[in-house]
């Protein structure tokens, strides 16, 4: 088949790749990227395991093709970290909140949490759970993720 170039900047960096047109954009990132902290759960827009943020909007990127990404900016769990190798505030709540278990969800949440606090400086539980509705999570019962959003929130707010 045919393939396309595409070009997009993925955690801060500029990527070139030749994609079928099928190609979804979570394959792009883990097969052709090698990006795998986006997860694949079930490729149907159930999970949002596969979830990153593209242009400051969270998607799940199994729902998205390759070629509709291009010339987007997109963060995926590998780029959350600050540059200075320590943890992105949001990664240093799900550690203390304990809003983790497995962590197979975890990737997704936390670049729906990222978009979430992109453009609401301090959410409450129903917006945060609201946000979070489209990701599923089979171990923690969401009451501790929800509580690291709202812990990033804050300590955000007081540094
Ligand atoms: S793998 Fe994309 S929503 Fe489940
Ligand atoms: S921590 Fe296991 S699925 Fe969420």
């Amino acid at each position: 088949m045919a393939k396309t170039q595409v070009s997009l900047k993925v955690n801060g960096e500029a990527v070139d790749a030749l994609v079928e047109p099928r190609t979804l954009l979570i394959h792009l990132l883990r097969e052709q990227l090698s990006l795998t902290g986006p997860h694949i759960g079930c490729e149907t827009s159930h999970c949002g395991a596969c979830t990153v943020d593209l242009d400051g909007k969270s998607v799940k990127s199994c729902t998205v093709f390759a070629v509709q990404a291009n010339g987007a900016d997109i963060r995926t769990i590998e780029g959350m970290a600050n540059a200075d190798g320590t943890l992105h505030v949001l990664q240093e709540a799900f550690r203390e909140m304990h809003g983790l278990q497995c962590g197979f969800c975890t990737p997704g949440m936390m670049l729906t949490g990222y978009a979430l606090l992109q453009r609401s400086s301090d959410p409450g539980e129903p917006e945060i759970r609201h946000a979070i509705s489209g990701n599923l999570c089979r171990c923690t019962g969401y009451h501790f993720i929800v509580a690291a959003i709202r812990a990033a929130a804050h300590s955000r707010t007081s540094s």
